[in-house]
């Protein structure tokens, strides 16, 4: 799909070339409140709710489509909130090139595009190696959330997050029906409103770094684990 590019002229919207200017985005909002992202906003219904209830936290939301990131922002302007910044941005290179290691208190990713084909299911966003560059940019317990309405997209991404040594589950199931207080987005109304379930999935990042597992030790061969690691 071609995208038919229109200026965004608002206060709220980074456009590359601006955030490549910035240095540090607590100076950005004027305050060093906790950092969260959304990775692909669509049309901001998401995080005007979110950020709307908790005026005490910084939001970014990025999309790489132009058209949604211009709604988000028209929204926020309605809204007048002063806690969010949008920008046009694919996700890996955002978290890779504009985020610093563990500066995000929490990642949001909502309906991502879901490839339902079998061949095209590694076209997903989300995946073992997104989940690592997500939890090296993440603080020790911030949290990663993911919701969709495909059910063996959640149910992939719960099983990848169990398997990983970086996270840990804070919700009682892999897969969750709901989310206490969870905002819903387009995608979520438009999915609920034909009956179709949502599956959410709640996990956080391990507080310390998983300790080296240290290698079976061999008969007869004694040595210090802790004196040999890096
Ligand atoms: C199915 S829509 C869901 C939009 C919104 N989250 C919702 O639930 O209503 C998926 C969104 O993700 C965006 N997107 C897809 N891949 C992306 C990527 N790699 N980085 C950033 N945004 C992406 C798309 O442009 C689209 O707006």
């Amino acid at each position: 799909m071609t995208q038919r590019m229109i200026l965004i002229h608002s206060p709220y919207f980074f456009s590359e070339e601006r955030i490549k200017t910035v240095a540090d985005w607590a100076a950005v909002f004027g305050n060093d409140h906790p950092l969260s992202l959304e990775i692909g906003c669509g049309t901001g219904h998401f995080i005007v709710e979110r950020a709307r209830a908790n005026p005490d936290r910084n939001y970014l939301a990025i999309d790489i489509f132009n058209r949604g990131c211009d709604k988000t922002c028209r929204k926020l302007e309605e809204e007048g909130l002063a806690n969010v910044r949008v920008a046009r941005a694919e996700a890996r290179h955002f978290l890779t090139h504009y985020l610093t290691p563990a500066s995000l208190d929490e990642i949001f990713i909502n309906c991502p595009d879901p490839w339902p084909k079998k061949r095209h299911r590694r076209r997903r966003l989300v995946n073992a190696e997104f989940l690592r560059l997500a939890s090296a940019i993440l603080r020790p317990a911030g949290a990663f959330y993911f919701s969709s309405d495909v059910a063996d997209y959640a149910e992939e991404v719960a099983r990848l997050l169990e398997d990983s040594p970086d996270y840990q589950r804070a919700a009682q199931a892999p897969v969750m029906a709901d989310l206490p207080d969870y905002p819903r987005s387009k995608y979520m109304l438009r999915a609920l409103d034909q009956g179709e379930p949502m599956h959410f999935v709640h996990y956080r990042r391990l507080a310390r770094p998983p300790a080296l597992a240290a290698p079976p030790l061999q008969a007869g061969f004694r040595m210090n684990w802790a004196a040999a690691s890096p």
